[in-house]
């Protein structure tokens, strides 16, 4: 079965019509080019507790697996993106965060200022990625090809990691 995955773009920015959300549809493009079904993609302005609210509903309706964010890591003053997901996040994981930012530094120096946390709340994984379409691209690539398994085991679809 397909993994469904969401995606949620914080930018207050975008939100108010003054930019257009380009990192959005990279990631609904990479998840769609390795299989994935999204099944909902929406744009917040970069407040705490909206950002969390959405998040906590994504997973407790059960909407999607992976719920990928992208936007409010760095340093401005209004971004919140990884204290939102710690708000609401059950579990924390922070070996996915600082594998792109391991990886991202083979590229720039700048991936030090990313403060991307990622999460797991009931059944769906919640990562946060950088803010641009460029970013977002080397980061998800990267870690692409570990998802897979994480979700099999995080939906019950598979329990043994010895057997892969
Ligand atoms: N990671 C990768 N792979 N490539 C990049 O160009 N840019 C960095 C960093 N991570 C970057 C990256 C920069 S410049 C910033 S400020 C932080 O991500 C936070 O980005 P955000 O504030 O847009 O979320």
């Amino acid at each position: 079965m397909k993994m469904r995955a969401a995606v949620l773009t914080s930018s207050d920015s975008g939100y108010a019509g003054q930019r257009e959300d380009l990192s959005g549809p990279v990631i609904r493009e990479i998840l769609e080019k390795n299989g994935y079904e999204v099944v909902h993609m929406i744009l917040l302005p970069d407040d705490r507790q909206i950002l969390s609210r959405e998040m906590a509903r994504i997973a407790d309706e059960k909407i999607a697996d992976l719920l990928l964010t992208t936007g409010g890591t760095g340093f401005s003053p209004r971004d919140c993106m990884p204290e939102a997901t710690a708000d609401i996040a059950e579990r924390a994981v922070p070996g996915i965060p600082e594998a792109i930012r391991a990886y991202s530094m083979t590229i720039t120096p700048r991936a030090m200022l990313s403060r991307a946390a990622a999460g797991i709340r009931k059944n769906t994984l919640i990562i946060n990625l950088p803010g641009s379409p460029k970013a977002v691209r080397e980061s998800l690539e990267y870690i692409m090809p570990a998802l897979g398994h994480g979700l099999e085991i995080l939906t019950g679809e598979a329990s043994d990691c010895a057997r892969k």
